[in-house]
C-alpha cells in the first residue's frame, strides 16, 4: 500500500525517500543492495569524523554504547544491530523511507520499534542535511537505545504521543521530543555533554551546543520546554539540560492532560526568547 511522504516545517525539496515501498505502518525492508560503494564510504568517514569528536562532549551513556552498533566501515545490516538490541532492551530498529506521520510513528515506539531512515545523504551533504538520514538515525539515535532508562523513556514518549494525539497537543509534545531526544543536554560530574542525536550526529553542533556561549542553557522543566518553538535549519538558540535519565524518566510520568491545558493558555516562547528569573546554566 503507497503512503503519503512528510514534511515537517518549510523547504523547497520534496523528501527523497521512496513512499511507494512503505507498507501501511510506513516500514519498509532496508534495501540493502541499493547501496553503492559510494554510500557505504559516506557512512565510514561520517562514523570515523563524528567518533573522534565525542570525547568530552558527548555524554558517558552514549560513548559507552556506541560499540553496540557495530561495523564503522560499511553501512549496518538493521538485522545485526537487531541481535544485540534486541537482547539489551527489547528494542528493535525497523526500516522507513523517511520522516512519518505522527500516528504511525508513536505506534512505532509504543511498540519498542525505532524507525530508521535507509538512505544515506549524498557526499555534497556531508557536512548538513536538513533531513534525517540514516546516519543520523543510526549513529545519533540507536545507541542510547541500548541504555535501559533511555529507552523506556522513548517508549512512554511514544505512548504519551498517542494520547496527545487525542488530546490536540501533538505539536507541544513534539517539542519536549526537540529538546531532549534530538537536542537535549545533561550534567555530568566532568561538566555538560549532549545526549540528543541532533546534536550528536553534527560536526558543527556537537561543539557549539557543549561549549559556545552563543545559545542559552537551561534546566529542562515540562511547561517551559512545550512552549518554545525551535528551529530545524539552524544550530538550537536554547538547549534544555537534565542531570539524569532518571530524572527525565520520572518528570514526564504524571498524566500530561493538565500541563497540556496550561500549556495552551500560556503564550508561546520564540526559540532564543529568555525567560526572567530563569537560571542559566554555564557552558
Ligand atoms: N506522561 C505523559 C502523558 O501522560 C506521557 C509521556 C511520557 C510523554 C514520557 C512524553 C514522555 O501524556
Ligand atoms: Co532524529
Amino acid at each position: 500500500m503507497a503512503v503519503e511522504p512528510v514534511v515537517y516545517g518549510a523547504s523547497e525539496r520534496p523528501p527523497r525517500g521512496d513512499y511507494g515501498r512503505a507498507g501501511a505502518d510506513y516500514t519498509c525492508a532496508q534495501d540493502y543492495d541499493s547501496y553503492t560503494a559510494a554510500d557505504h564510504d559516506t557512512y565510514r568517514r561520517l562514523y570515523e569524523r563524528q567518533a573522534a569528536l565525542l570525547p568530552g562532549l558527548a555524554s558517558d551513556a552514549f560513548i559507552a554504547a556506541l560499540p553496540s552498533l557495530g561495523v564503522k566501515d560499511r553501512i549496518p545490516r538493521f538485522e545485526e544491530i537487531n541481535e544485540r538490541l534486541h537482547q539489551a532492551t527489547g528494542w528493535e530498529i525497523v526500516g522507513v523511507p523517511g520522516l512519518i506521520p505522527e500516528v504511525p510513528f508513536f505506534t512505532l515506539l509504543a511498540n519498542r520499534k525505532f524507525p530508521v531512515t535507509d538512505w544515506i545523504r549524498t557526499p555534497q551533504e556531508f557536512d548538513y542535511i536538513v533531513e534525517p538520514d540514516i546516519f543520523h538515525d543510526l549513529f545519533g539515535h540507536v545507541p542510547l537505545l541500548f541504555n535501559p532508562v533511555f529507552a523506556d523513556y522513548v517508549q512512554r514518549y511514544g505512548q504519551g504521543g498517542l494520547k496527545a494525539n487525542e488530546r490536540g497537543a501533538c505539536e507541544q509534545l513534539s517539542r519536549l521530543y526537540w529538546y531532549t531526544i534530538e537536542f537535549g543536554l545533561i550534567r555530568e560530574r566532568d561538566g555538560l555533554r549532549a545526549y540528543g542525536a541532533g546534536i550528536l550526529s553534527s560536526s558543527g553542533e556537537l561543539r557549539y551546543a557543549v561549549t559556545s556561549p552563543e545559545p542559552q542553557r537551561v534546566p529542562l522543566a515540562l511547561e517551559r520546554t512545550m512552549r518554545t518553538r525551535y528551529k530545524i535549519d539552524s544550530f538550537q538558540q536554547t538547549y534544555f539540560v537534565i542531570d539524569s535519565f532518571q530524572q527525565l524518566f520520572d518528570m514526564t510520568a504524571p498524566d500530561f492532560a493538565p500541563v497540556y491545558e496550561r500549556v495552551k493558555a500560556l503564550p508561546e516562547l520564540a526559540a532564543d526568547e529568555a525567560v526572567p528569573g530563569e537560571m542559566a546554566i554555564a557552558a
